[in-house]
């Protein structure tokens, strides 16, 4: 319901359709190659320009850089060449527009200016679209190989003949993406940089290449998961059968809808123990492996859901993250900025759609890392 205002009518019939899409086209290996390499790209300019300022909000500028790379990953460069800033402004005026009061409570038929200002903003997202997509057809031969998501629906008969219904498809895209990928790299951001020792003990010096140094890249993944501890989404179901809950004598009936929250899930100490400790060694195997935590009967590990809806984007995102943290690790040292450590990291803003970020931000400071010093 809350997103039906920011898509275009119908968008809805065919949501199923499109959204089975986004497992079968972003997760194709040769794309999350490609996906990766353009992440690092990112990491590597976002990171050297902010090096250069005094301080750097981390949620904020973590918002910008995920975009950018969502653009040029999901939508292709011909999107990020010509629109990557204004589909950020836009995004970020659909999504205060679609939680305003107005236009969550007011049918759609009574006018009014949030109303009017988010259909405005829809329909920029979609003339953008329609500008791209005819310039893309003028140059099919350059189009036909690119691993853009955009390009892998056009080509799939199964999506081609929807091309209409693609911008409102990427702004739930968008909104499903962004928010809980920039929560879970600034969050990491955050317990790093309050951690010192752990740097120390992860002895990030060693030279790290996204695809040479498997052991090496596990590290990275494993400081990532420990934001467990901050997710946000709440998982719907609805049950097909009576479901008796195990150590109780009550019975959830047939075709209710319950809800699942992972955020309890992470914070219970029979699985985690001293949930509230960031520990990103309880992630790696002694192998080398990420740990799973879920075996064939749990669900200890829900970040990205589980089942049907699970999420199709938990690939792509492991990767934003994996490239940034290593970018910003390897090669750079950080500091808090001119307010020092947040004092109070309980202070979450739930208004964004996903997992939520730190209230009021916070800055650090970013410089190249002087090596051999
Ligand atoms: C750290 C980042 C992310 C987190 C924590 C996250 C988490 C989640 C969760 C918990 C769900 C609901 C799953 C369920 O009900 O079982 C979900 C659904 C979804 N996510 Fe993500 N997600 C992230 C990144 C992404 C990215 C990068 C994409 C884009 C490719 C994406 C696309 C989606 C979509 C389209 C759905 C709806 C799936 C459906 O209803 O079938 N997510 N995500």
């Amino acid at each position: 319901m809350f997103l039906n205002k920011a898509a275009n009518p119908g968008y809805f019939t065919h949501g199923r359709n499109l959204l089975g899409s986004i497992n079968r086209g972003v997760n194709r290996s040769a794309a999350l190659q490609s996906y990766g390499r353009l992440a690092g790209e990112e990491a590597h300019k976002s990171l050297q320009h902010w090096s250069q300022m005094p301080d750097v909000e981390i949620f904020e500028s973590i918002s910008r850089f995920v975009h950018r790379v969502i653009v040029r990953c999901m939508m292709g460069e011909d999107f990020y060449d010509h629109h990557v800033d204004e589909l950020y402004d836009l995004l970020q005026q659909m999504e205060s527009l679609v939680g305003h009061p107005f236009n969550l409570l007011l049918p759609s038929w009574v006018p009014h200016l949030p109303g009017r200002q988010l259909a405005q903003a829809r329909n920029r997202f979609a003339e953008i679209f329609r500008e791209r997509l005819a310039a893309r057809q003028l140059e099919s031969d350059v189009w036909r190989d690119s691993l853009d998501y955009i390009n892998y629906t056009l080509n799939d008969p199964r999506t081609a003949q929807l091309a209409d219904y693609y911008p409102s498809h990427h702004v739930v895209l968008m909104f499903a993406a962004h928010t809980s990928t920039v929560a879970s790299i600034a969050w990491t951001i955050v317990e790093v940089s309050l951690s010192t020792w752990l740097l120390r003990k992860l002895d990030l010096t060693s030279s790290y290449s996204c695809s040479a140094i498997p052991y090496t890249k596990r590290k990275f993944e494993s400081l990532w998961p420990p934001c467990r501890r901050y997710s946000g989404v709440h998982m719907f179901r609805t049950t097909k059968q009576p479901v008796s809950l195990e150590g109780s004598d009550y019975t959830v009936p047939e075709k209710s809808v319950v809800l699942i929250s992972p955020y309890l899930t992470h914070h219970d100490p029979a699985i985690y123990p001293e949930p509230h400790e960031y520990q990103p060694h309880r992630w790696l195997l002694p192998d080398g492996r990420l740990n799973p935590w879920n075996g064939s009967k749990e669900a200890a590990f829900l970040q990205f859901g589980a089942g049907n809806h699970r999420c199709p984007g938990e690939n792509f995102a492991a990767i934003i993250a994996r490239e940034f943290l290593a970018a910003l690790l390897m090669k750079y040292e950080i500091e808090w900025g001119r307010d020092g450590a947040p004092a109070d990291l309980s202070r979450l803003d739930f208004t964004k759609v996903g997992s939520p970020w730190l209230e009021g931000d916070a800055a650090v400071r970013i410089r190249p890392r002087v090596f051999g010093s």
